[in-house]
């Protein structure tokens, strides 16, 4: 009867799961303490062991991790051809684009062992350390409606637990919003993959192997000024028409790349229809936007924050 047991316990558990790379065994063919292994199962356990010994060994030098590809939700389709999707790829971290209070940007290479291919990614990790303190929680709680009051309740309270939720949640809340908005054509970094609290996103770079300056870093002239203003303006367009407003809009969350602009730093974007600031979170974007292009010697007549706030409220539908 035992060994019934185990030949059963064998056959639905264990081929299924197994796997190339973190290979788990611990939880799987135990012995229980009545009983012993058949030799299928002994055999069974020795190759998982063995696979995830060798699968250790084989990670490339250099290499941090194989690909979390397989892993994650995926990036929205078309998926643009740079995109390395090959699970025998493996990602190696190059260095830090930048630490904030929230969030960590770091920069990773994905490439397919023994072949030329590879792809440079942003991975932007949510931090829920104890110290964190997110300004955006406020508005994004108030806007949606968790399922269990019982996270809702851990949020609010800031229980580590609720911290963890929350780094979590605004990974997920950014990942959405930037598969919608890429999927509508807006200019956002392809949002490859998710993974926990860490998003992989299209490396918006300078050409030169660096990241591309945001737009609070740029100093254009009048024409490139009045032009970045338009694509800027055309973009704020599109949200609009989707009901929808950046949320934690600054020249601080505008890439420049090669004279085209990208919004990025998504996680709060705010239904201006449902959330019932929303309008006003619409007019503080703009304001903070068309106060930076004024700064910068945009003319009034173009960067008028009540002229365009009434616009795309309107346009929203409001
Ligand atoms: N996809 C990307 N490509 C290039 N640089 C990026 C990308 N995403 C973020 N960065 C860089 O990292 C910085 C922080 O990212 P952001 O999403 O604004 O996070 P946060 O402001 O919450 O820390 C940005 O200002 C930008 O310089
Ligand atoms: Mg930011």
């Amino acid at each position: 009867m035992l060994s019934h047991e185990y030949d059963d316990f064998d056959e639905q558990k264990a081929p299924a799961r197994k796997r190339r790379r973190k290979v788990r065994f611990d939880d799987e063919l135990q012995p229980q303490r009545s009983g012993r292994l058949t030799e299928d199962a002994r055999q069974r356990l020795a190759n998982l062991r063995e696979d995830a010994l060798t699968a250790e060994a084989e990670l490339p030098p250099g290499a941090d991790r194989w690909s979390t590809w397989a892993d994650g939700e995926q990036g929205p389709h078309p998926r643009p051809d740079w995109l390395i999707t090959d699970l025998a790829a493996v990602d190696t971290e190059l260095g830090v684009l930048k630490t904030g209070k929230e969030a960590d940007v770091h920069l990773i290479e994905r490439t397919i062992p023994d072949t030329d291919r590879s792809c440079v990614l942003a991975a932007k990790r949510y931090r829920s350390n104890e110290h964190r303190m997110f300004h955006r929680d406020a508005g994004y709680l108030e806007g949606r409606r968790v399922r269990e009051s019982r996270q809702m309740r851990a949020m609010v309270n800031r229980t580590s637990f609720g911290r963890n939720l929350l780094a979590e949640q605004w990974s997920v809340a950014e990942f959405a919003a930037l598969t919608r908005l890429w999927s509508l054509g807006a200019p956002v970094p392809y949002p490859a993959q998710r993974n926990g609290t860490e998003l992989l996103l299209e490396f918006i770079d300078d050409g030169a192997g660096g990241a591309a300056p945001r737009l609070a870093q740029l100093r254009p002239d009048a024409d490139e000024l009045a032009n970045l203003w338009e694509q800027l303006t055309g973009t704020l367009e599109l949200l609009a028409m989707e009901g929808l407003t950046h949320g934690d809009l600054s020249a601080y969350n505008v890439l420049v790349q090669d004279g085209h602009l990208l919004l990025i730093d998504l996680p709060q974007v705010v239904d201006v229809v449902a959330n019932p600031r929303g309008p006003e979170f619409l007019a503080r974007d703009v304001a903070n936007i068309a106060a930076w292009f004024a700064s910068r010697g945009l003319p009034d007549r173009f960067a008028d924050p009540v002229a365009l706030t009434e616009r795309l409220l309107h346009t929203a539908g409001m």
